[in-house]
Order: structure tokens, then sequence, then C-alpha cells
């Protein structure tokens, strides 16, 4: 490009998440056939599935977490694997580090269960030893069991813990910025380590947290790892359109997914941020088949592995973790308190039934089966993904895969290239780090963003 030529808007890049829950995010998955029996413990057959993911060029690979186990019935507890049998996400995606040298690599945290200063060092660690790969999704948990694993009885307040998580992030992200890029000199001759003017103690007093920092590691390659957001209620949203660079989120349709863009996004730009520095994106089950009633077949045989036992009791835990037994399975779901736990999901699952008129044992085959999964053809999967990428409902998908690793071979080898010869999906990695590939900015320390406005 010539000087005196205008610049050129960037085309809007298609990015891919794949949701690794192995063996699958199916609860049945483990009894799939296909599926490796320790898929959730077995790193080798992990790498395996990173690997994949890094072959077929997918932004990034995300390990969800929960800090206790939901099912409180020992007899459904004793019938699923995700829940009981999984690494704990920040350990594995370090040993991914290892074994991969593209792909983003993205680990759950709570800010309900942790300390801001345990976080900031582990997530600046994860950033320098992937050399710029890491992503954190910033979660504020979930249920009562998990409180109950850190002296609760029950699970924070819905309003409280988006403030500490608010707080939390705050204290992070000023512990990351404790030294400056270059603050190390590690000069033998002068016997200089760092910079001392180059350190910033943070002494943070606040309502949750007191931090007097620094943190004992320097900025993260990437100035922050990239950040995940996915609460999808207000005080989700106000989170993720101040902090979020990646949003996960969960739509059945279309309009419902380009509503919820066009606010993320404005409420971005009222946050004063670039819209286009947020990346959303919904969650895309996907079991292909070269035809669509073979793809229909798949998911037929998996959903027929799921005990009905189970199938309710996932009910019951995504209405906020009420008591489904005392309701007749063939009348109508009962009228239920708001969810303490995901407030979306609790809104997502009511609309959903009344919408159908579903019995409480039909919405639960439902839920099971999963509205989100798109069964079709390469094509037909393709089609879905550009309507919603083009129709500004998406930036790109969190793909979710029902069992592993068919459905991932399958999107990897089937999908994607249908995708490129469409022009929607890279060929190679562009960038060094996530946030390279994302197309997103690496932010300026905070305290270099103070100096330059007080030079001004
Ligand atoms: C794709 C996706 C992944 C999520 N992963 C986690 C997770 O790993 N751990 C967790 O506690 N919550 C997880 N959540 C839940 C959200 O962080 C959030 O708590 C939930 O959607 C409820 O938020 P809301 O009440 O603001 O809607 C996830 C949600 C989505 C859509």
């Amino acid at each position: 490009m010539t000087a005196s030529s205008p610049e050129r808007p960037r085309p809007r890049q298609l990015h891919l998440n794949a949701f690794l829950k192995p063996p699958g995010e199916f609860l049945a998955a483990w009894r799939h056939p296909a599926t490796v029996a320790d898929a959730g413990v077995n790193i080798r057959h992990v790498i395996e599935l990173a690997r994949t993911a890094e072959r077929a060029k997918f932004d990034a690979v995300f390990f969800a977490d929960l800090v206790g186990v939901p099912f409180a019935d020992q007899e459904v507890l004793s019938r699923v694997s995700v829940v009981n049998d999984s690494f704990e996400p920040t350990t594995l995606i370090a040993a991914l580090a290892t074994a991969t040298s593209r792909i983003g690599l993205i680990a759950t945290a709570s800010t309900t269960y942790n300390e801001p200063y345990h976080l900031a060092r582990t997530f600046a660690s994860l950033d320098h030893l992937s050399g710029g790969r890491a992503g954190w999704n910033v979660v504020t948990s979930l249920n009562d069991a998990e409180a109950q694993n850190f002296g609760l009885e029950r699970h924070l307040d819905h309003e409280l813990r988006y403030e500490r998580a608010a707080e939390f992030f705050d204290v992070v992200t000023g512990l990351w910025d404790s030294f400056d890029d270059d603050a190390f000199l590690r000069d033998q001759k002068t016997g200089i380590y760092f910079d001392e003017a180059r350190l910033h103690r943070l002494d943070h007093r606040g309502k949750h947290f007191a931090v007097t920092g620094p943190l004992n590691i320097p900025r993260p390659p990437q100035g922050r790892p990239v950040i995940v957001q996915a609460g999808s209620s207000d005080a989700g949203r106000a989170l993720a359109a101040s902090v979020a660079d990646v949003v996960f989120t969960h739509h059945p349709d279309l309009a419902g997914a380009q509503a919820y863009y066009a606010d993320l996004k404005a409420r971005t730009q009222a946050a004063g941020r670039n819209p286009d520095e947020v990346v959303v994106l919904p969650g895309l089950s996907t079991v292909v088949g070269r035809t669509i009633s073979e793809a229909e077949d798949k998911l037929e045989r998996l959903t027929a592995l799921l005990d009905p036992r189970v199938a309710l009791a996932d009910l019951a835990y995504w209405l906020g973790g009420v008591d489904l037994t005392a309701h007749p399975l063939d009348g109508p779901l009962p009228d239920l308190p708001p969810s303490n736990q995901s407030r979306s999901a609790q809104r997502h699952i009511v609309e959903r039934a009344r919408a159908g008129g579903l019995t409480i044992r039909q919405l639960a085959r439902q839920l099971a089966r999963d509205t989100r999964t798109i069964v079709g053809t390469p094509e037909s999967i393709a089609d879905h993904i550009q309507e919603w990428f083009e129709g500004r409902g998406a930036d790109g998908f969190n793909v979710v895969f029902p069992y592993l690793p068919d459905t991932l071979d399958d999107f990897a080898t089937l999908v994607i290239p249908e995708l490129r010869r469409r022009g929607l999906f890279r060929t190679e990695y562009t960038g060094r780090t996530l946030r390279e590939n994302l197309g997103l900015s690496r932010l300026p320390s905070r305290w270099s963003a103070l100096q330059a406005r007080s030079l001004r």
C-alpha cells in the first residue's frame, strides 16, 4: 500500500474456539464406544485433541471448570463422568503449552473462590510459559456445592459476586502491571537486575481486597492474557463490556444472537472501548454427516445413551438447583424462584419450555439433546456459520463437541475446509500470540497510560 492510499479496513475474520470437555459435552459421551474411557484425566489424549485443534488452526482451546461437584444425588453422580473426572484447567493448559506452539490456551478460574494475587501469578506464568497464548475465562462460579468447599453454606449472591469480580479483576490487572514491559535489565556488569523506576507497587485497598503487591513475575507477554467472560445477565454483560476480549454466549436463534451482539458492542463502546476489540462467540455444537440423515442417526445413537435420571438432574441443575421431584414428569414446568446460579440459563430453558408447551420429561430430553446441536452436512453447517457471522450475530463460534475425538475430527476435516473454500477462515496462523490471532491490541500498562496522560 502506498503512503497516500487510504487505509483499507481489515476484513472481518471468523474466529473459532474449541471448547474441549473430554470425553465430550454430552453427559453420556463417556458411554459412546468411540470415546476414551479416562479421557478427562488422560494427558496423552488431551494433547492429541489440542493438536488436532491446532492443525485445524482454531484460535484457541478452552477448558471450563467448577470448584465442586454439582449433583448431590450420588446415584446420579455415579452415572456421569466430566464433573468427577477432569484435570484442573490451569494445570492442564500449562502442560498443553509445552505440547503445542501456536494455538491459544484458555482456562476458567473463579473470582469468587480465589484470591487475586494467586490468579494474577498463575495466569502471568501461563502467559510466559506459553509464549503469549494464555486466556482466562473470568467466572463468578455457579452453585452452592462450590460454596460448600470454601467455608460457606450458600453461593455468594449474584450482585455481590459480580461486584467482587470487578474489584478482583482490577487488582489482577494492576498486579500484572507491577513491572513495566522493559523493567528487567538483568545486567551482570552493573549488577542492576531491574530498573526500580519501572516497578509499581499496587497498594490496593478496596471493599473486598487489600493487596500491596508487587507481583513476583514480569508483565505477561500479551500485557494481559486474553480475558474471556461468559455471563449474559445484566451484571455479566456490564462486566464483559468493561473488561472482556472474548465473550462466550449462548443463543438458540439468530435474532436473539443479533440482539445480544448489538447490545454488547454498544455497551463496550459506552464503556470507552473499541467495539471491534470484543470478540463475540456464541456456542455451536455440531454433529456432521455426509447426509443429514447420517448425522441425525449419530445424534440419536448418542442421545439414547443418556440415563433419564441424569437428564432430569441436569435440567434441575440448570434451572438453578431446583427440586423437580415433587412435580409430575408429564406435567408442565412449575413457576420457579429466580436462580442464583445462571440467570440467563434459567431464562432460556423456561422460555423454551413455555414456547414448546413441553412437559418436564420432554424438556429434560430436549435439553440433553440440546437444540444448540446443529445436525448437518459440512455445507449446511458452514451455511449456518456464515449466516450468523455475516448477519452480525457472531464474530465466530465457541465450538462444542458432543463426543470426542470424533466430532472434533469431523469439524476439523469436513467443516473447516468448507469454511476456507468460502474465504471465511484462516489457512495459517498470522500472529504469534492469542491476542494477535484474535485481532486484538496489546494493552499498555496502566502506568504508561497514566504517564502518557500526565505528559500531555
Ligand atoms: C460457554 C460458557 C462457558 C462457561 N464456563 C464456565 C466455567 O467454566 N465455570 C463456571 O463457573 N461458569 C461457567 N460459565 C457460566 C458463566 O460464567 C456465568 O456464570 C453464567 O453464564 C451465568 O451468568 P449470568 O448469571 O450472568 O447469566 C460458562 C458459560 C458459558 C456460556
